[in-house]
């Protein structure tokens, strides 16, 4: 799908669409792995697809890449359906699993993957933006899991795809493994190279992306650019014993976000801790004030409750 955005006259500046997915569906039986997903991504974007485990990200993407089918809903990359984008080298994935002959080495993998394609950057090429050309008389056998990683990273570079899409690549690699692994992604991306990625990082989906989306049981709960997403998340939350609290005076505090109530214990999120626990000591018999960052798990609920009450 191609629009023409048209910035003056005589002027015409395209505007690619790489995923125009709308109204995905896809259920495992009984279960609602993925609830009705719109999703759009421009050419040159990098996205990171953040959710908890189960909400719903590897079964989107496998319908993004045309390996499972939607029972609902529309996908298309760039304006093909998936797998006519792959067979057209226009989309990679770097998955966590499977694809690798372990009698190989690493180049002996480049070079029998680049032979399925009719047309591919040159090995040695895709070696070095990978960071793996020091090992690539390896074995893939020995290879740590880190450069297993970068071995598919490679083989995914092969086609120059427009498209890059990554299942959570950097699980189970230490934070050394991790950083040197994103600063080769983004380096590759800096040159143009679209770029969606699943994880459960926060931080990571900051660093490395231009825009998050929040994905919850199944849903899209946010989607914004990661300063926006992470503002969501940048408050506190107060706890406190209180017996009867006046939950509507609390929640009409300044800065006050919500308030939750578990019997006596009570949970206000807030942009302003230090005023809202002055309040509770001072103005209220409330106990065991504790004050915790709000983290992305309580997002994740707070936005999903919404989702469901709306
Ligand atoms: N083939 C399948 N058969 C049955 N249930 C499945 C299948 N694939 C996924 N599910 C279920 O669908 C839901 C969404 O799973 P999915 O793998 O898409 O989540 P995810 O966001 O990728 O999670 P994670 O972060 O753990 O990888 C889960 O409840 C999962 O158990
Ligand atoms: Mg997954």
């Amino acid at each position: 799908m191609e629009t023409t955005t048209v910035r003056s006259p005589g002027e015409r500046v395209e505007t690619v669409t790489a995923i125009a997915a709308a109204g995905l569906v896809k259920s495992f039986g009984k279960v609602h792995a993925v609830r009705g997903v719109d999703l759009t991504v421009r050419a040159g974007e990098i996205v990171a697809f953040l959710g908890p485990n189960g909400a719903g990200k590897t079964t989107t993407i496998d319908m993004l890449l045309g390996l499972s089918h939607p029972d609902a809903g529309s996908v298309e990359v760039f304006g093909r359906t998936p797998r006519a984008a792959i067979a057209h080298g226009l989309v990679s994935a770097v998955l966590q699993t499977g694809g690798l002959l372990k009698d190989l080495t690493v180049r002996e993998t480049l070079r029998l993957t680049a032979s399925l394609f009719a047309e591919t950057r040159p090995v040695d090429e895709v070696l070095e933006r990978a960071g793996i050309r020091e090992i690539a008389d390896r074995k893939v056998a020995v290879c740590s899991g880190g450069q297993q990683q970068r071995l598919r990273f490679a083989m995914a570079l092969l086609s120059d795809p427009g498209l890059l899409i990554l299942d959570e690549p950097t699980t189970g690699m230490d934070v050394e493994g991790r950083r040197s692994f994103w600063s080769s992604i983004r380096a590759d991306a800096a040159r143009g190279r679209t770029v969606l990625f699943a994880t459960h990082y926060l931080d990571e989906a900051d660093e490395y992306a231009d825009r998050i989306v929040l994905m919850s049981q199944g849903r899209v709960v946010a989607d914004g650019t990661t300063s926006e997403i992470k503002n969501l998340v940048s408050g506190r939350v107060v706890h406190a014993t209180l017996r009867g609290a006046d939950q509507v005076a609390l929640a009409a505090l300044p800065d006050v976000e919500s308030v939750e109530a578990q019997g006596d214990r009570i949970a206000i999120h807030t942009k302003d801790s230090d005023a809202v626990a002055r309040y509770l000591l001072t103005q209220t018999p409330a106990r065991d004030v504790e004050i915790t960052p709000q983290n992305l798990e309580s997002v994740f609920l707070a936005l999903t409750s919404e989702g469901e009450a709306a």
